[in-house]
């Protein structure tokens, strides 16, 4: 939520941080705006709506500068207007700020600040944190900052400059991500790595309470008691051409087409399907603590519960330990009962959205073992839990997720084969056919992959359809859910993800002859089950698009439409039926004219409640 990029150093701030500030539009894009300090003078430049109408604005109003701090809003308080764009400045024009987060307290400061009320230009909670710091500065921001920091209650990575100090960005984090790129007479902050990677890979990730004043030569950190830090400097190896579209029209296309890739690269290192054998060795559980485990909660958000909900096949399948899965907003309000036997399993892309977070902290606070499953190196997720397996997928731009779901599948199922393995939960054989069976999935998807158009071919035939059902089964079942949840986030066509055998208890009376119904109906245990949901769901009317197994001679006689996908083990099916589900979501978007990459109303990492 919110994107926050900064410069200090030699160079043209301004285009530094529009650079920046694009490659974070993800985390938001109700507005954009930049300050910098010329001439012992603040100028800033806001637009509402996309990155695109800033940049526009600054070409007819232009700004340059060293120094410069920069946002993209995801609105929380206050419409998305010009006024509650980003910076924000106190009375006199002296200060400015970028904040993402929302500032709990700020209601009783404003009214501390009675006298500066008339002064307030916006709704947002960020515009008091200006004032505050104005009511401080006394010649030393960096202080000024410290003492606002003081009383605010809430969450906030925030960058400040003043016009009579242009030589110095103070920033701060607390429940919030803000990141230190590190140069040679230059120094760098931003929301996320994506925005430094064409700058520096040398990055220090603040923790949180601190705050840190950044000239072009010197960073010092100090903790949230006032002590300076050394906080620890990582070399990250993304490659910034992954933050580019490469000739894809869309970052989701590009990031879909990467799939075998990014499942290979997960794999790489820990996976020996010949051997039989798995490596995870960044978790520290000895075979003693695996079998120590009483049961497993997984809990994560959006398309990572998803990915949580197939895990628990795996768990209790592979490992044999009793497995729940949670959505993070609802298990954190609840009261679990987790002890130091129970495993809590977070899984997050971004490893910044802030429930999954707050739901860690509660399953430390309650001494279970935490294990994240996580893409993004140094987020707080990552720093916060025991035990982090990182998905190797690289920098996830588009809003809706895919790489980073089969990422995570590929994850959870080699952490479900290592736990089997280590408990002896499963014969020696088995552990190595599954593996084997994973370890040909990227090969397999990419073979997939050849045909998308025939894809397009069946959106264009539904794309003004105004409800869709999704229906699976048991491992499938979530994959069902992950592709409704697609085609909302990305067409706005209502969509609805069923248990295919649960249709019966009421999604039934919805079927007509205008419901498509896109049923996941690969070869599996159930699958018998399944082509009976699609005989009830044809007698109602319903047209079917199936997702099948390559070798089904039967199913084009039970359905309009198919697709059909090489075929795999019931247990790796998922990241194979997932793919034709993005890809049917996409291509609906794309016809229907809407924003792929960046939905209507959606941010990609979502670091507020
Ligand atoms: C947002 C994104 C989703 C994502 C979810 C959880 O809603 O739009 O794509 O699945 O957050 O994010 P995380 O980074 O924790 O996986």
């Amino acid at each position: 939520m919110c994107g926050i990029v900064g410069y200090i150093g030699k160079k043209d701030a301004v285009e530094i941080v529009l650079k920046g500030l694009r490659k974070l539009e993800y985390r938001g894009y109700d507005s954009a705006g930049i300050a910098v300090v010329c001439d012992n003078l603040l100028h800033t430049r806001r637009s509402v709506g996309k990155l695109c109408n800033l940049t526009e604005n600054i070409k007819k109003n232009p700004i340059s500068s060293n120094i410069a701090i920069g946002h993209t809003r995801w609105a929380t308080h206050g419409k998305p207007s010009e006024n509650n764009a980003h910076p924000h400045t106190d009375a006199t024009n002296s200060i400015v700020i970028v904040h993402n987060g929302i500032i709990e307290n700020y209601a009783d400061l404003k009214n501390q600040l009675k006298e500066n009320l008339k002064e307030f230009k916006s709704q947002t909670d960020t515009e008091v944190i200006a004032h505050l710091i104005k009511k401080y500065y006394k010649n030393d921001l960096f202080d000024a900052v410290k003492r606002s920091l003081r009383e605010i209650k809430g969450s906030y990575a925030l960058a400040v400059i003043c016009k009579d100090d242009p030589d110095t960005i103070i920033c701060a984090r607390q429940d919030a991500p803000l990141i230190i790129g590190i140069g040679q007479e230059e120094n760098f902050i931003a929301s996320d790595i994506p925005a430094l990677l064409s700058y520096t890979k040398n990055m220090t990730f603040l923790e949180d309470g601190d705050i840190a004043k950044i000239t072009k030569d010197k960073i010092i950190v100090v903790d949230k008691d006032g002590n300076e830090q050394n906080r620890q400097v990582k070399t990250i190896h993304w490659d910034p051409i992954l933050a580019e579209k490469a000739g894809y029209k869309h970052f989701m296309l590009k990031e879909i087409f990467e799939q075998p890739r990014t499942i290979e690269d997960t794999l790489r290192g820990r996976v020996y399907p010949n051997e039989g054998k798995i490596y995870v060795e960044e978790v520290k559980l000895s075979k003693e603590d695996i079998k120590n485990i009483s049961n497993i909660y997984v809990v994560a958000c959006g398309t990572s519960y998803h990915a949580g909900l197939v895990s628990k096949i795996f768990f209790e399948n592979f490992a044999k330990i009793s497995t729940e899965v949670d959505i993070a907003s609802e298990f954190r309000y609840r009261s679990p009962i987790l002890n130091e036997k129970t495993l809590v399993i977070v899984i997050s892309q971004s490893g910044e959205t802030a429930d999954t977070l707050a739901a860690l902290r509660l399953a430390k606070s309650k001494n279970c073992q935490t294990l994240a499953v996580c893409n993004v190196v140094g987020s707080s997720i990552s720093r916060e839990t025991n035990h982090v397996v990182y998905t190797h997928c690289g920098v996830e731009i588009g809003v809706a997720s895919t790489k980073a779901f089969t990422g995570q599948l590929a994850a959870l199922y080699i952490l479900a084969l290592d736990f089997a393995s280590k408990k002896e939960s499963l014969p020696k054989e088995d552990i190595k056919k599954y593996l084997q069976e994973l370890w040909e999935i990227p090969v397999k998807i990419g073979e997939f992959l050849k045909n998308v158009l025939e894809i397009n071919k069946i959106a264009k035939l539904f794309d003004r359809k105004k409800d869709f059902l999704y229906l699976g089964r048991h491992i499938n079942y979530p994959v069902a859910l992950e592709g409704a949840l697609k085609l909302k986030e990305l067409s706005y066509i209502h969509a609805e993800g069923y248990a295919a055998g649960e249709m019966k208890h009421g999604p039934i009376a919805l079927i007509d002859e205008a419901m498509p119904i896109v049923v996941v109906a690969t070869d599996s245990t159930v699958y018998a089950k399944i082509i009976s949901n699609i005989e009830e769901a044809k007698a109602r009317g319903a047209t079917i698009i199936a997702i099948a197994s390559s070798n089904n001679n039967e199913i084009s006689t039970k359905s309009e439409h198919v697709i059909y996908v090489p075929k795999t083990d019931e247990f790796v099916s998922p990241l194979m039926s997932v793919v034709p589900l993005q890809l049917l979501a996409y291509y609906i978007s794309v016809n229907l004219g809407c924003d792929v990459d960046q939905p209507r109303n959606l941010a990609k990492s979502v670091t507020v409640e």
